[in-house]
């Protein structure tokens, strides 16, 4: 695997590449890999001929400056795992490679209804962020497919937006949630729960199965309410539990039965805010 830290450089690789005209599969990460991380790559590692990653903590999409700051980082661990999932290449920027102009005044996106909910409501500017970040990516890493995760369901959405409204040519491959042998999704943060938060933890996809299998149609409200009084009575601090249409997002209060639904959480234990996401037909 080959790490370019600078864009000029990974732009004259890529350039090279491209005259045997390679499908390029790209997987952008903010690092402190896991095997959800690793399944992205291997998912484009088995369709196309060009595997990109890239490693970059993105301060503009931080809302919260102390998440930021206890981001983990394990760049040793990641380059090993990245080289044995067959990555080819890894990006690996300095902020000022990014964001050369410095980090304010920034493009923003017309997300809309998209960016009021859930995460765009708990987390203000952060999609703004996150957008800024890809789109640059995409224009330094020109990729035929873009690999996320499902495990951030609303992220997928908004990028998907942003990529429809800059009119890029890149296709969205959206893979599966991995989870640890109890449920819980893999997820960087969970690094940094102890041993009592990380038991605790699991409440979450235990919380979402139990909406799943109690789903009926009619008033969804009592569900909701009771999946958030659960996880508060475990040590959790609640931003929301909803559901939602799972194409739009709209949150819906009256299931007509027919629908298709996704459950979202997110969730604090201490200081570490986890999210989780299911959808309700499958
Ligand atoms: P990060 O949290 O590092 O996640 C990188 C990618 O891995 C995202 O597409 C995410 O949805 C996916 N992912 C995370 N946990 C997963 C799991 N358990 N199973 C499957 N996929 C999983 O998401 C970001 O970084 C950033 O916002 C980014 C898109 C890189 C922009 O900065």
């Amino acid at each position: 695997m080959i790490i370019f830290k600078k864009a000029a450089d990974i732009g004259i690789f890529l350039q090279q590449k491209r005259q045997n005209n390679p499908k390029t599969g790209f997987v952008p990460t903010m690092g402190a890999l896991h095997q959800g991380h690793i399944s992205l790559i291997e998912s484009a590692r088995s369709k196309n001929d060009l595997v990109v990653c890239s490693i970059f903590v993105n301060p503009t999409q931080f809302n919260d400056p102390k998440d930021f700051q206890n981001y983990p980082i394990t760049i040793e661990n990641d380059i090993d795992l990245l080289e044995k999932a067959g990555c080819d290449a890894l990006f690996l920027p300095a902020v000022e490679e990014m964001y050369p102009a410095g980090l304010e005044n920034k493009k923003t996106y017309a997300l809309g209804y998209l960016e009021t909910v859930l995460e765009g409501r708990y987390r203000p500017g952060h999609f703004q962020g996150v957008c800024q970040v890809v789109h640059r990516l995409l224009t330094i890493v020109p990729a035929d497919r873009l690999y996320l995760g499902q495990k951030d369901f609303q992220q997928c959405m908004v990028i998907r937006k942003m990529i429809e409204l800059e009119n890029l040519p890149v296709e969205t491959v959206i893979c599966p949630t991995l989870r640890e042998t109890d449920g819980l999704a893999m997820s960087s943060r969970n690094m940094r729960l102890d041993k009592e938060a990380r038991e605790k933890a699991v409440e979450i996809s235990r919380t979402l199965l139990h909406i799943k299998s109690s789903l009926k149609a009619g008033d969804l409200s009592e569900l909701k309410t009771a999946a958030v009084e659960q996880l508060n009575r475990t040590g959790f601090k609640t931003d929301y539990v909803e559901i939602a249409d799972a194409d739009t997002l709209e949150l819906i209060g009256r299931w007509d039965g027919k629908q298709k639904l996704v459950a979202l959480c997110a969730a604090f234990l201490g200081e570490v805010r986890l999210i989780d996401n299911m959808l309700l037909q499958a």
